[in-house]
């Protein structure tokens, strides 16, 4: 068995998109994005990642586990790239301390950054479905090895930009509540960073009811869909320029005065504007299933019938909805959902194996 000298565990909530990240500054790298973006963290009791992290010795190269299958780390693989990324930033400034973490076996920082480590990570939701579970499994990560190699927020480096090399979103899983990422001003874009706008004590009515539309792996990852947008939709162009700054802007006012009407229909519109975005894109991202659209059409009937918006929907990279609603709306707005979804789920997946199987029959 491998004798583990120093150990560190850290969790971290997803965040869902309330003004959207799309797209990466390719001349800058590191996801610098090309639009500041802001999202609200979900309570960490929910939808999670939690991460281990041991260091030995013994340990001759990393190794990670995510969800219970080991990963091949020196690969090509997306999270082989990020995890190694990630790891070389927290070591290198590591091995610049003066003196490891007093809890820490070795006999000085230089030694600790050389170590092998054991990365142990596993979501309480479906991985890569659309909900963060990349965002919440970077910052989980990030926070983990700021633990283990005693590396802090300073004036020069930050823990967010860090995240960032992992996942873009995970620099907002950092914190709680209302968080916006700024796209940054210097040429560097070292200023690209999340900072919270909102504490999660800021709004305590604010509820999410989340619709599993599908569990599958989406097709696109971000990362190549945010690159074919960037290269093929004018329309992306337009909302990095003129929409996405001035709508976070109005967010953050609407959510200072908790104001559910308009802070709804932002966060519609924006998810609209992302998914159209994907429409422009050539040849086009689809994220939204027949379920996804059935919750939209749903929300919006229930606000007309209530005459005033009580419920908003977003959809991330995927066709899961996430839908806001204030405490007093919850559930009559779940069950509104329920009686929608639900049945439009059941006749989806009939309709798939109707196909599948026995086209004559539908
Ligand atoms: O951070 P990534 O590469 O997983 O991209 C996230 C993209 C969206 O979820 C669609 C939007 C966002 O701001 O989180």
């Amino acid at each position: 068995p491998l004798e583990v000298f120093d150990m560190a565990s850290a969790l971290a909530p997803t965040n869902i998109a309330v003004v959207k990240y799309w797209g990466k500054d390719a001349a800058r790298g590191g996801n610098t994005p090309i639009n500041s973006s802001a999202s609200l963290t979900l309570d960490p009791n929910d939808l999670r990642a939690e991460t281990v992290m041991v260091a030995s010795p013994e340990l001759r190269s990393d190794e990670l586990y995510l969800n219970g299958r080991k990963v091949d780390v020196k690969g090509d693989g997306t999270h082989a790239k990020r995890l190694r990324r990630c790891l070389a930033t927290m070591r290198r400034r590591c091995a610049k301390a003066k003196h490891p973490p007093r809890s820490s076996r070795a006999t000085s920082s230089e030694e600790l950054s050389r170590w092998g480590v054991r990365v142990v990570s596993r979501n309480t939701f479906p991985t890569a479905a659309g909900l963060a579970s990349s965002a919440a499994g970077y910052a989980a990560l990030v926070r983990c090895a700021s633990e283990l190699y005693g590396v802090r927020d300073t004036p020069s480096f930050s823990l967010s930009a860090t995240a960032r090399e992992g996942s873009g979103s995970a620099c907002r899983s950092l914190d709680g509540g209302l968080v916006a990422w700024r796209k940054g001003c210097r040429a560097d874009r070292a200023d690209s960073k999340a900072e919270q706008l909102f504490d999660e004590r800021h709004w305590p009515d604010l509820r999410c009811v989340i619709i599993v539309a599908s569990a599958a792996e989406k097709e696109t990852p971000s990362t190549e869909g945010m690159q074919r947008s960037v290269a093929t939709s004018p329309f992306l162009t337009h909302r990095a320029e003129a929409v996405a700054e001035p709508r976070l802007l109005d967010l953050q006012k609407a959510f200072r005065q908790r104001n559910f009407e308009r802070f709804g229909e932002l966060t519609m519109r924006d998810s609209n504007s992302f998914h159209a975005t994907c429409l422009d894109t050539f040849p086009p991202i689809f994220y939204l299933n027949e379920v996804s659209k059935r919750a939209i059409t749903c929300v919006h009937a229930f606000n007309a019938a209530q005459k005033r918006t009580r419920a908003a929907y977003t959809f991330d990279a995927g066709p899961n909805a996430v839908v806001f609603c204030e405490n007093e709306a919850a559930a009559d707005a779940f069950a509104a959902l329920a009686a929608t979804c639900f049945l439009g789920a059941d006749l989806s997946r009939r309709g798939l194996r109707g196909l599948t199987n026995a086209p004559e029959k539908l």
